[in-house]
């Protein structure tokens, strides 16, 4: 199979077998190999005649031509002893000395595992109130938030990797200022995303600039008020000067919770893309959309008869994983398969764009990026019909929201994962986002340099006789194809990098691809360093209009250690 020498690196570092010496037992076609028998021996418990091995050869084929893969739990834990598989969980917490640290537990072994972890900490009553049994005063949700960091800190996830969580407060929580602030230096809590849950009512009272209150969790009763606007300011500015916290609409995310029966959803996965009710979990997969093109004519377009038979067989195949899953908990295990969700996404957007020479930002991209989710939405709910016919829906499927007269396998079908290890994997532009650089220098040891260039941008140079390595130089130091005046107009329009993409396209390629996802996308708007606070709430509100679950936004250059950076040696 061809994968990348960066791939192959990623691969043997973290996901093959190794022995007590830390030598890989495995190739990297004997980890596919593992991982597709490992799944698909899940059909034997639908049909002790299952043809498996037929299936594991389909398994085996979709991941390693590179059109589909799992999440990354999956590669590493499938057809082995810890054998968990999934990257999402929501752990509850509730106002106990007892719940609190039963949470810290829980999370640590799902860290271990491999998995990351939301907790909402909105039902922690406040810091200063008084806590019954001792006449003590409550710590409040942001002191214990960096007892669960400290924790996390401490596992490292067992060598596999850094475990990571979201924490989230609700608006009108009487802590919600603390809570704002609490990341302001990037020195703290660094094993947290955060995010302040908003909801319609305080959305309306931004947009009428009036009051909302606050409520003490623990009680019920009202703490105070609050300028709706001041709070939203100053979640704009927080955010401005480093990128957190980020915000979600929690409103949207229990509009779409399929099981409301059993409470609310009040946190998602650390990356956001994957709301989930307390001690759910969800395994997700990606598409790599740069396999779905055929040529024609016209140069590249959609194979959509290619597109839905992947579509097909990737939800087989997460549904297979919900099953020979095993969970670090009973409690897990149980609520999991109640709603059996899975989250198929797609990778390798902006390549696609590439080759098919559309900019990211225009129209015709915001079209085809909802056409091509709908797709896939709609593909993969068939999918699901079809197993529950062999297979039964989901237990829970009958209290569901979900159309009553087409029983569904899955509670949900759709999440779009950053695909941080899976897209480097397979070699293509990660999730939904834009390409952020096409050329990058990298220094070597002995003080050579090695030119870096996005493979899409150096065949088309190529092809027309315009690439040097003069040429990518300049693009490197530039950081943007679509300043340097030498090359075609019509190549500077179509190579964008995410600095040339105007933050309200970030936006709509966003609600594009969110309007036909059952779940969330996680999608990063940038900005560049001199964008003010009113562009960030531009953004907020546009988000808030077009439908969008969450924001996260990221402001060149506002973190001292960035994890990429333009017009910079590497
Ligand atoms: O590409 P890969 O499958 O490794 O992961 P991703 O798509 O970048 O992230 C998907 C989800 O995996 C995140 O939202 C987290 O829930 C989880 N994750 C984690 O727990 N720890 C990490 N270091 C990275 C991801």
């Amino acid at each position: 199979m061809e994968i990348s020498k960066n791939a192959r690196m990623v691969l043997e570092k973290r996901y093959l077998m190794k022995d007590e010496n830390g030598e890989a037992m495995e190739t990297v076609d004997g980890m596919f190999h593992r991982v597709a028998n490992a799944i698909a021996r899940g059909d034997l418990l639908h049909d002790e005649n299952a043809d498996v091995d037929a299936t594991a050869a389909a398994f085996y084929h979709m991941m390693t031509e590179l059109e589909f893969l799992p999440n990354s739990p999956t590669l590493m834990n499938a057809g082995r002893p810890l054998g968990q598989l999934s990257a999402c969980f929501v752990l509850p917490v509730e106002d106990s000395m007892d719940s609190i640290f039963e949470a810290i537990k829980q999370a640590a072994l799902i860290h271990k595992s491999g998995g990351g972890t939301g907790f909402s900490f909105s039902r922690l009553r406040p810091e200063g109130s008084t806590v019954n049994s001792t006449g003590g005063v409550a710590s409040g949700p942001i002191s214990f938030m960096r007892v669960f960091n400290m924790a996390t800190e401490a596992v490292k996830q067992g060598g596999s990797r850094r475990g990571a969580n979201m924490g989230i407060l609700r608006i009108d929580h009487p802590d919600i200022l603390k809570f704002i602030d609490c990341k302001a230096d990037n020195k703290e809590i660094t094993n947290f995303n955060i995010s302040v849950g908003l909801t319609e009512a305080f959305m309306q009272a931004v947009e009428t600039d009036g009051e909302y209150s606050l409520i003490e969790p623990h009680t019920g009763t009202v703490a105070g008020k609050y300028r709706a606007r001041k709070v939203f300011d100053k979640i704009v500015d927080a955010a401005w000067r480093n990128g957190e916290p980020g915000i979600i609409f929690l409103d949207r995310l229990n509009r779409d919770n399929v099981v409301p029966k059993q409470g609310e959803i009040e946190s998602t996965n650390p990356c956001g893309e994957q709301p989930l009710l307390p001690h759910e979990s969800c395994n997700l997969g990606s598409v790599n959309l740069t396999k779905m093109l055929k040529e024609s004519r016209t140069g590249y377009v959609f194979d959509w008869e290619k597109l839905k038979n992947t579509v097909k067989m990737a939800v087989h195949f997460l549904d297979n994983v919900i099953d020979v899953n095993k969970y670090p908990l009973e409690q897990i295990d149980y609520t999991t398969k109640q709603t059996r969700k899975i989250g198929l996404g797609v990778m390798g957007w902006a390549d696609c764009l590439l080759m098919m020479g559309i900019p990211y930002n225009s129209e015709a991209a915001v079209e085809l990026g909802e056409k091509v989710m709908k797709c896939i939405t709609e593909s993969g709910r068939e999918a699901s019909r079809k197993l529950a016919e062999q297979r039964g829906a989901f237990p829970l499927f009958e209290e569901s929201i979900l159309p009553q007269d087409m029983p569904q396998r899955n509670g949900t079908i759709t999440t779009i994962a950053p695909t941080g290890t899976l897209s480097i994997i397979a070699g293509c532009s990660s999730g939904v986002e834009p390409i952020f650089g096409y050329v990058f220098i990298r220094n070597i040891m002995d003080g050579t340099e090695l030119l870096e260039v996005n493979p899409i941008l150096k065949k088309e140079l190529e092809r027309r006789g315009l690439y040097s390595e003069e040429l990518m130089r300049k693009i490197a130091k530039e950081g943007t194809v679509a300043h340097i005046e030498e090359l075609p107009e019509d190549l500077r329009r179509v190579f964008v990098s995410t600095h040339d993409i105007s933050p309200s396209y970030h936006v709509r390629m966003q609600a594009a691809f969110q309007k036909y996802t059952d779940n969330a996308v996680s999608k990063t708007v940038n900005f560049s360093n001199y964008a003010t606070r009113e562009d960030v709430a531009e953004v907020y509100t546009q988000a808030f209009k077009l439908d969008c679950k969450g924001v996260t936004i990221y402001r060149d250059g506002s973190r001292n250690e960035q994890v990429l950076n333009i017009g910079k040696v590497k």
